[in-house]
Parts: structure tokens; sequence; C-alpha cells
């Protein structure tokens, strides 16, 4: 709270224009930093103190953002991709300017929770495998799933590439011809959760993630639509960082 940045800077990190344009909007007077009208764009002020407005327009400065998208299948949770809709395309301008990036991956048939940001401490921290921070996932199985495939998945999972999974937790919702269950898991391996059914001789027909550590995806989100997380939401992804 107590950094000071140049004006410039702080308009230009909400959209307002580049350096260039800033001080033309400066100059012509079109600025006020706590009542006042500022003629120079690189004097230093403290955006989370003094009242910044910019053409009457008060500015809400903020350095990061930190949405909740339920990411809707047919697009691919990447910042760019030349085929296919990317999750940024679904957000509006007014976080784009942010520069923000989907925070992990999941496949582009895959829906549900994905953190959009532009805090890159905070997505490397989370991301990194020693923090095993759970992921669950609702999916829906082709065949039954039995108990012993929730031994299976308890005792660890050894993937095509010969790799043993951590342990994780399967629940049966339904099993029948199509199958619905729950999986916790504590790391994320490429299309882990499909390789590890596959493993199993089984096939994933529809995949969500629910939850990641305490963070649940806000059921009231339709595909493809997003929100803020509240300030608790991001204290809870936070706190699983510093553990
Ligand atoms: N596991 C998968 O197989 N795909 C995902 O998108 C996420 C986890």
């Amino acid at each position: 709270m107590g950094k000071t940045l140049r004006l410039d800077r702080i308009l230009g990190n909400m959209g307002y224009g580049t350096r260039k344009e800033l001080k033309k909007i400066v100059r012509a007077g079109l600025v006020k930093v706590d009542g006042e009208v500022v003629n120079k764009s690189s004097i230093h002020v403290n955006p989370y103190v003094s009242i910044i407005e910019i053409n009457g327009e008060r500015v809400n400065y903020r350095e990061y953002i930190y949405l909740m998208m339920n990411k809707p299948p047919n697009v691919i949770s990447a910042t760019y991709d030349n085929v296919h809709r990317t999750v940024l395309d679904l957000l509006d301008e007014k976080y784009l300017v942010f520069n923000p990036f989907p925070m992990g991956r999941l496949d582009i048939d895959t829906e549900g929770l994905l953190i959009i940001t532009n805090d890159g401490k905070m997505a490397h921290e989370v991301l990194s495998p020693k923090n095993h921070i759970p992921k669950t996932y609702c999916a829906h199985i082709e065949g039954k799933v039995t108990d012993e495939d929730v031994e299976e998945f308890k005792k660890g999972i050894v993937l095509d590439d010969g790799y043993k999974t951590l342990s994780s937790e399967l629940n049966i919702l339904e099993s029948g011809d199509i199958s619905k269950v729950e999986l916790t898991i504590y790391e994320g391996k490429f299309h882990q959760v499909k390789r590890m059914f596959k493993a199993l001789d089984k096939e994933v027909l529809y995949l969500k993630r629910i939850a990641m550590g305490s963070l649940k995806l806000d059921e009231s989100l339709k595909p493809g639509e997003y929100r803020e997380l509240t300030k608790l939401e991001i204290m809870t992804i936070k706190e699983k960082e510093e553990s």
C-alpha cells in the first residue's frame, strides 16, 4: 500500500493509453489527483491512497486480477492459438489490459474451474509440483467403475510412460453403462485423469474440474462465464501457496 508509481505507469497499467498518449491527456488538463488538476504525467502517486480521476472518471487502481471461469468445451486454455478460440477470447476488454493468462491447463474438451490471472508469482507457486494442491474432477466413464478401481486409484496408477501416480481418491456416484465419479488428484500430469482411467482400460467421456484446493467452482457460472474471485477466495489460494 505504501508504493508510489509514476502517474503514466498507473494509467497505462489500467489501459488508459501509452506513455505518449497519457502525456497529452495530462497536458490537456484531463487528469486530477486528489481533486487537483496535474500537468505532468511523470509525477509519483500512491494509487492506493490518492484519488485519481481521468476525464471525471475515478480510476480504481489494482495491479492484479483474479478471475474464476467455468471453462466451456472447444476453447483452449492458452493465451494464443492460431486455430481455436482461447479462454482469453471470452474475456471483456477491461480485463485484457492486465495481460492475464490461465493458471494451468485444462484439455480442450474439459470443462470447469479455471483461474485466470496476471499474478505470475502466485501462479508459479500454486502450480509448483511440490505443492500437491488437490484438484477435484467430476467425470463420466464408459462402463462400470468398481470398488477395485477405487483401490487402484488409492494405491497409485502406473501411467503409459511408467510414472506411478500419487494416491488419489475416487468416489463412485453412479456405476452403470456410463458411470459417474468424482476424483481428487494431488498432481497435474499431462492428461492425467484420462490416462489414469486408460491404464485401467476405461475411457473418460466427460470431464469437468469442480475444485482446486478449497476453491470450488461457482456453479452459478454457465460454461464460458466468469467472475472475479472474492478477497476471501484469493486469500484461500494464497494460503495454500504458503503452506
Ligand atoms: N486430466 C485430464 O486428463 N484432462 C484435463 O483437462 C485435466 C486433468
